[in-house]
């Protein structure tokens, strides 16, 4: 059984300030009937951390080098990641895919370093516009999870997360039907290549332009586990009105 989790991808917004909106959160949620977790940029990791302790919510990186260590000026690695207090990394995000031109196998190879640190892989996929328009949404995200999961992954170091590149920031949501085709295919890709313990286990989120308005349709949706969002995890009562629309 895939567990319930409610992912804030804070990108590249956040200062000391902002842990103020955490403060709010550890509050609210003393004990949240699901996962929560929040990924702030690199600089404020280590702080978020200690912020949140040994509490219910979880903290993650939002990208990571496939190397442990070495001469990779501005990267960091999935072992201080770990050393930070994070548990998830992000990988495979389509900004990072269009800035930085990732691709599935870089993706794949991080995901290698990330599980092999111990975090949870956080992979992202999902289609442009013109694929959707073209009819290619199913085969790219197929290559898309073919690629860029390594293989021998368990249900516990997994999570995937769709995101229709044209509804990140957007305010556009796909349409349930199309939200639930592409969730039942990925279930159904992961059931296949890793047996159906393992592709059941792995959570899978919805990510682009989630809303305190629109979070329960989506949840309510067979393979969604939960979300992945952006602009409306930076303010604690926007994230809380998610976080309660999962529980
Ligand atoms: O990773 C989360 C994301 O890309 C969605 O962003 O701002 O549309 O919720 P947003």
């Amino acid at each position: 059984m895939a567990q319930k989790l409610a992912a804030g991808n804070w990108k590249m917004n956040g200062t000391e300030a902002s842990l103020a909106e955490i403060d709010a959160m550890i509050a609210a949620y003393p004990d949240p009937g699901c996962g929560v977790l929040i990924c702030p940029p690199a600089t404020l990791l280590d702080r978020l951390s200690k912020r949140v302790g040994s509490g219910p919510i979880a903290t993650g990186a939002q990208d990571c080098h496939a190397n442990a260590s070495g001469a990779h000026t501005g990267d960091i690695s999935a072992e201080m990641i770990k050393d930070a207090g994070g548990a998830y990394v992000i990988l495979g995000h389509s900004e990072r895919r269009t800035d930085h031109g990732e691709t599935n196998e870089q993706v794949n190879a991080k995901a290698v370093a990330a599980t092999g640190a111990g975090l949870v892989a956080v992979v992202c996929v999902g289609e442009t516009l013109e694929q959707r328009d073209a009819g290619e949404t199913l085969d790219l995200v197929g290559a898309q999870l073919a690629g860029s999961i390594p293989d021998g992954i368990s249900g516990e170091t997994l999570v995937v997360a769709y995101e229709p590149v044209w509804a990140i920031g957007t305010g556009r949501i796909p349409t349930i039907e199309q939200i639930t085709e592409v969730h039942d295919f990925m279930r159904a890709k992961l059931t296949e290549r890793f047996g159906a313990e393992v592709g059941g286990a792995v959570s899978l989120l919805y990510g682009g332009s989630v809303k305190p308005s629109n979070a329960a349709e989506i949840f309510a949706v067979e393979n969604v586990d939960g979300a992945l969002v952006g602009g409306a995890s930076l303010k604690a009562a926007d994230f809380g009105a998610i976080i309660d629309a999962l529980q």
